[in-house]
């Protein structure tokens, strides 16, 4: 009778470490969060000022809980990386700015570890604060670190201590550091054109220049793997579709003009057309572009208008280049499709441009396969690619169709999986030899039985067991939602 109850208490511990971690993640983020806001107001405002006591009181409240639940907390920076007491922290939009900020504070005073016992008040804490702020400022020494831990012990703080960073930076493993890049670029590029976007709404100039530069930070990411980034498109669980979508197709298009032998710098002038090529939307009633359910005739004439309403507001951008001509074709082309059939009209025989050839096929991938408002349940990757590739009358280029296969798969990294081991799998990269794109390597996440595994386990499909058969395979795609999966949990 010992293995039902191994398996219960099994279970039980499972659940209780999958807890602690849950709390943290939670807490953790928190904490930085506050941690932050306390910082930046003390840097802004007198201690005496409203503001700053509120985040000093937010501070102690949550170091309060996190310490009640945890007994210690421990902060440590590893690499790209902020654990807390051993969680390793998301980064995502919302907490994007505080974590680099308070990253490069930490890393400003030499700090590799800030930990706090109990015992600690909201005293010692604004002490820290106010510590933290002066020494980010000063010049960096090899001695910082141990300096600022003198001077807290001397002012009294005697619950919070600081510590150098352990000598782990090289340990941490490339693919890791690589990703991380990958998420900082793309959530970078997210945060700016959203900038850009909401400038040009409300009529302001809008800074083209930070736009550019997200672009060279994608350009250069691609070029130098171009995996990682690509993976990133399939983080679609943001409310942002209008900014998502704008990256995704800029991921998408430069890495579909690598493919297809594009220099530098012409990936460069693609990224940026492809970033902006729905700019045009911009000009468009939030109310027309949000809408649920059909569109009345009026409305998408309206929408309809967006590559030429696009193509004007390239011309009021300033910053972009000499003019943005590319881009300005590709705003009014990306809807024509290559028989012309689509919008706007032609009057005359035209042939589209190679790069409004690759947008469109991007745009229309990331379109298809993303959830937003009037498109509940998002169609799965390989069948969008199936009608993209059989369907003359989507109008796509075959040639930028069967690269653009050949870059992400026919499944392509993301799409959920049912093997014929009756688990679920999410595919985490396509493999590398080509004769095997039915067989990439994947991420087991369910049990034969379907119970979920986070986070569950790399498999490569093409790896044969020692009878020389195929231990798993893919018996066909599925919907993720149907088994409760959220595909990018797996991804971060
Ligand atoms: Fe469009
Ligand atoms: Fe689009």
């Amino acid at each position: 009778m010992t293995a039902p109850d191994g398996g219960a208490r099994r279970a039980s511990m499972v659940e209780t470490v999958q807890t602690t971690d849950g709390f943290l993640r939670h807490a953790g983020r928190e904490f930085l969060v506050v941690l932050y806001t306390a910082f930046r107001s003390l840097k802004l405002y007198p201690l005496e000022n409203n503001q700053v006591q509120k985040a000093l009181d937010d501070l102690w409240a949550t170091t309060r809980h996190l310490l009640e639940v945890e007994k210690e907390l421990e902060v440590r920076l590893q690499g790209e990386f902020i654990f807390v007491n051993s969680t390793r922290l998301r980064l995502d939009l919302d907490n994007y700015a505080s974590f680099s900020h308070i990253l490069s504070v930490l890393r400003q005073c030499g700090i590799g570890a800030v930990r706090v016992d109990e015992g600690v008040d909201r005293k010692q804490l604004q002490q820290f604060v106010s510590l933290l702020l002066s020494y980010g400022a000063k010049e960096a020494t090899p001695n910082k670190v141990h300096e600022l831990g003198q001077k807290l012990a001397d002012s009294g703080v005697t619950h919070i201590g600081v510590e150098a960073p352990l000598e782990t930076d090289e340990d941490m493993e490339d693919s890791e550091r690589q990703k991380e890049a990958a998420k900082r670029t793309y959530a970078r590029s997210v945060a700016v054109t959203k900038e850009v976007i909401n400038s040009i709404r409300m009529g302001r100039t809008a800074n083209v220049k930070k736009v550019k530069r997200a672009v060279q930070g994608i350009v250069d990411q691609v070029l130098n793997n171009e995996g990682s980034l690509v993976g990133l498109t399939t983080l679609r669980d943001y409310d942002e579709y209008t900014f998502t979508h704008s990256v995704n197709v800029c991921i998408f298009s430069v890495a579909l003009g690598r493919k297809l032998g594009l220099s530098k710098l012409q990936l460069y002038d693609l990224g940026m057309a492809a970033l902006f090529h729905d700019v045009g939307k911009s000009r468009v009633p939030l109310e027309v572009l949000n809408k649920e359910g059909g569109l009345t005739e009026e409305e998408w004439r309206i929408m309809q208008a967006h590559p030429w309403l696009g193509v004007l507001t390239l011309f009021g951008l300033r910053g972009y280049g000499e003019i943005p001509y590319r881009g300005m074709v590709v705003a009014y082309e990306h809807h024509m499709k290559s028989d012309l059939t689509g919008y706007p009209k032609s009057l005359r025989e035209r042939t589209m441009s190679i790069y409004s050839k690759i947008v469109a096929v991007a745009d229309g991938f990331d379109a298809a396969t993303s959830r937003r408002v009037y498109q509940t349940t998002p169609i799965q990757p390989d069948q969008v690619l199936k009608e993209m590739w059989e369907n003359p009358r989507r109008g796509y280029d075959p040639v930028v169709v069967k690269a653009f296969v050949n870059l992400i798969g026919i499944y392509p990294v993301g799409t959920c999986v049912i093997l014929d081991t009756y688990e679920v799998a999410i595919v985490h990269s396509a493999n590398a030899d080509v004769s095997h794109v039915h067989r990439p390597v994947v991420r087991v996440v369910t049990t034969p039985d379907g119970a979920l595994l986070q986070p569950g386990f790399l498999a490569d499909l093409a790896q044969r067991d020692e009878q020389g058969n195929f231990p798993r395979t893919i018996v066909k795609v599925t919907d993720p939602a149907k088994y409760g999966i959220n595909v990018s949990d797996y991804f971060v």
